[in-house]
C-alpha cells in the first residue's frame, strides 16, 4: 500500500474515528435531564437568547466593543450603530427542533437535503453553498446562516470591485439572518460593514447582524469549564452552542472532521463543495470529541450516516 498524505491521516485519526464509530453504534435516547442541565448551564453563563447579537439596545454610541481575545477595542460610531439590529431576534424566542448544518465532506450523497430542511430552523455556515445539486444532500432551508468575512475577500474580492455576484449568490438563503463575525479582528469589522451596506445597497432581504464578541468569550469559557482545549472555537461549535439554547431537539449534519468516512472509509474531501483544509487553530478533532460526547448523553442528536 501506498504511504499517501490521505492515508497517513487515516493512520493519524483512526483510533478516534473508530472509536467514534462504536459510540455511534449505540441506540440514541433523548435524556431530558442532561439537555435541560446544560441549557440552563448555558443560559445562565452565555445567555445566547439575549447576548449572541450586537443589538442598538445593547451596544449605543459610544460605547466599546472588544474584539475577541484581545485588549484593543473600538468606540461604537452613529455610522457603525446604524448598521446594528434595533433588537435581538431571539429574545423569548425558541423552536421545537433545530439541524445544524456543519460544511463536513460527509454530506456528499447523504441524501440529507429533505430531513434536514423539515427542522423548523436551520442554521448553516459560511456561506456554504446550496445549488449545483447540493440540494438533495443538504437542503436549501436557512434561518441563520454565517460568513466569515474572510469568505469576502476569497470569493467576492473584498467587495472592492464588482459587488452584484455576492447579492447574487446571497439569493438561497432568501430573508435568513446572516450572522457576521465582525469584531475577531479589525479588518473583518471594515469587511462586514461592506458587505452590510452591499446587502443594503442592492436590497437583499437577507437580514445582517453581528455575532457578539462578548458572547463568543463566554461561550469559550464555557466550554473550557466543560474540558474542552482551545483558543478559539469553530464556527460550528459556536453554532450549536446557540442551537442548544433556541431549540428543544437539536440535530446534527456534516460535522465529521476526518479524512475518511465512518462507515466504509473512503476518503472524504474536508467540505461538501471543496477541499480547502481547516485552519489549524480550531482543535476539531477535540471538538468532534465533545460532540460526541454530547450525543451519547442524549443533548444532541449526530447524524452520521446517510439519510432515509
Ligand atoms: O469557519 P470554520 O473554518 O470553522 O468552518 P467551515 O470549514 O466553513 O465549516 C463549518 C463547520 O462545520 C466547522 O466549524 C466545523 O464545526 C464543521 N465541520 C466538520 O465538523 N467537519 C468538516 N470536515 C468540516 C467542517
Amino acid at each position: 500500500m501506498d504511504y499517501t498524505p490521505d492515508l497517513a491521516m487515516y493512520l493519524c485519526h483512526r483510533g478516534v474515528i473508530d472509536k467514534a464509530v462504536e459510540r455511534y453504534s449505540q441506540t440514541w435516547k433523548k435524556q431530558e435531564d442532561n439537555c435541560q442541565k446544560l441549557r440552563f448551564h448555558l443560559t445562565s453563563e452565555c445567555n445566547g437568547l439575549d447576548r449572541a447579537v450586537v443589538t442598538q439596545n445593547s451596544t449605543p454610541v459610544d460605547s466599546e466593543i472588544s474584539y475577541n481575545g484581545l485588549k484593543k477595542t473600538l468606540k461604537v460610531t452613529p455610522e457603525l450603530f446604524s448598521t446594528f439590529i434595533k433588537e435581538h431576534p431571539f429574545s423569548n424566542k425558541t423552536w421545537d427542533t433545530c439541524a445544524v448544518v456543519g460544511n463536513g465532506g460527509i454530506l456528499i450523497n447523504s441524501s440529507c437535503g429533505e430531513t434536514i430542511d423539515s427542522a423548523q430552523f436551520v442554521i448553516r455556515c459560511n456561506l456554504a453553498p446550496l445549488g449545483n445539486g447540493y440540494e438533495k444532500h443538504v437542503g436549501i432551508k436557512t434561518d441563520l446562516v454565517t460568513a466569515n468575512p474572510s469568505i469576502f475577500v476569497e470569493r467576492y474580492e473584498a467587495l472592492n470591485g464588482r459587488r452584484r455576484p455576492f447579492v447574487e449568490d446571497l439569493r438561497s438563503y432568501g430573508n435568513s439572518l446572516l450572522l457576521l463575525p465582525a469584531f475577531s479582528y479589525s479588518s473583518k469589522t471594515i469587511l462586514s460593514v461592506r458587505a452590510i451596506y452591499t446587502i443594503e445597497d442592492f436590497e437583499s432581504p437577507i437580514r445582517p447582524v453581528y455575532l457578539n464578541p462578548e458572547y463568543v468569550e463566554s461561550l469559550l469559557l464555557f466550554w473550557r469549564s466543560q474540558g474542552l482545549r482551545e483558543t478559539r472555537l469553530s464556527t460550528g461549535l459556536t453554532m450549536v452552542s446557540l442551537a442548544l439554547e433556541l431549540c428543544n431537539n437539536v440535530h446534527l449534519y456534516g460535522f465529521w472532521p476526518f479524512s475518511h468516512h465512518p462507515h466504509d472509509r473512503h476518503n472524504l474531501t474536508n467540505h461538501y463543495y471543496d477541499d480547502i483544509k481547516p485552519k489549524v487553530f480550531h482543535a476539531m478533532p477535540a471538538e468532534f470529541d465533545l460532540l460526541m460526547r454530547l450525543h451519547s448523553q442524549g443533548i444532541l442528536r449526530l447524524h452520521l450516516g446517510d439519510c432515509p
